[in-house]
């Protein structure tokens, strides 16, 4: 029985992962492993398209892997691995490059972003072809469909149209993506900023909630989070954003709807739910944190999952790459 297939990823940016990571991205994710062929890949060609220290990057992307495996994706169900393990990635992502325009790879908003922040001279042009890569990286799987945030999906379109030109010049070739695009009740805000979204990549990390800190160090952050003077625990975006935001971290934790948790903690303060709040992320992150340290314990092992998975994503990117190259007379 052949399932469709899902391919995501993650870059191996931090030590840890937050628990934006968590709701938007890794719960998902373990959910649609049981129905679809799934690819779950930590990127680490897109992790060098800024500077990076090469030990702790290594680190970075064993972390990154133990996490998923913490957060329940299966690597015996579906294929976990680490993207430089495979060298179809760049190579396919080369062939891209070559029907990609300038332009059009010019008109990415996430380049256009980090490359103003950065500056021109500390801008590389592998951060520029990125979305080429990341496009090598979906096709190379013929996958149908792609969860990603928001901020992917201008990179999942750029995917769709490279696939579709690719086919028509030489044929049909690749499997044309459909992105799926996560909730905004799934968009998890920073504790301390609650209109900027979480990141692993955030200046202060006093607002991020890290999914292998010590539960203790967690709950004092949700305790310190950012409310307001009203003193109501209500879901409003608008004016209430970091109680809102914590209404969302509960619901997504518990599986409880927000009206049923605002109705709990009615006519109780802040306090009482960020209490609440505290014992839900302890009891849900504590093992996920137990499990990712054991996992890390014993690199080896884990190396060894993480090599035996590379080699089931190599075998499906390489049949791909074989007719690619064939189509284009390679
Ligand atoms: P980060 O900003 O932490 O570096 P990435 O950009 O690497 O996160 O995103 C990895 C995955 O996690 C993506 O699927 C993204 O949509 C999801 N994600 C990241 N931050 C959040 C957040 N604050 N809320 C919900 N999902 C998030
Ligand atoms: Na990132």
């Amino acid at each position: 029985m052949n399932k469709p297939r899902l391919y995501s990823g993650m870059q191996p940016s931090a030590d840890s992962l937050q628990i934006g990571n968590y709701i938007g991205a890794l719960m998902q994710w373990r959910d649609l492993q049981q129905s679809y062929d799934a690819f779950f890949s930590v990127v680490d060609l897109h992790a060098i398209t800024v500077a990076q220290d090469p030990a702790h990057l290594r680190e970075k992307t064993r972390r990154t892997a133990a996490q998923y495996i913490a957060a329940g994706i299966e690597p015996s169900k579906s294929t976990l691995y680490v993207q430089s393990h495979v060298p179809a990635h760049p190579e396919l992502a080369w062939i891209l490059s070559t029907i990609t325009g300038f332009g059009e790879a010019g008109r990415m908003t996430q380049f256009k972003d980090k490359s103003s922040r950065y500056g021109s001279d500390a801008t590389s042009v592998g951060l520029f072809t990125y979305p080429v890569l990341m496009a090598a990286d979906i096709l190379l799987y013929q996958t149908d469909i792609v969860p990603v945030g928001d901020d992917q999906k201008q990179h999942v379109e750029l995917t769709r149209d490279l696939a579709e030109r690719f086919n028509s010049r030489f044929g049909q070739t690749f499997r044309v993506p459909t992105p799926v695009i996560q909730q905004e009740t799934a968009r998890i805000y920073d504790l301390q900023n609650p209109t900027a979204k979480m990141s692993k990549s955030a200046e202060s990390d006093a607002g991020v909630l890290w999914l292998l800190d010590e539960p203790s160090k967690s709950a004092k952050k949700v305790m310190r989070a950012v409310t307001d003077s009203e003193g109501s625990v209500r879901y409003d975006r608008e004016n209430k954003p970091g109680v809102s935001n914590l209404l969302v971290i509960y619901a997504a934790l518990t599986g409880r709807q927000i009206p049923a948790i605002e109705d709990e903690y009615a006519g109780r303060g802040y306090g009482d739910f960020k209490k609440g709040l505290a014992d839900v992320v302890v009891n849900e992150f504590g093992p996920v944190r137990e499990r990712a340290m054991e996992l890390l314990a014993d690199p080896a092992e884990l190396d060894r999952v993480l090599a035996a998975n590379a080699a089931k994503a190599e075998e499906v990117a390489n049949r791909t790459l074989a007719d690619v190259y064939d189509r284009v007379g390679l």
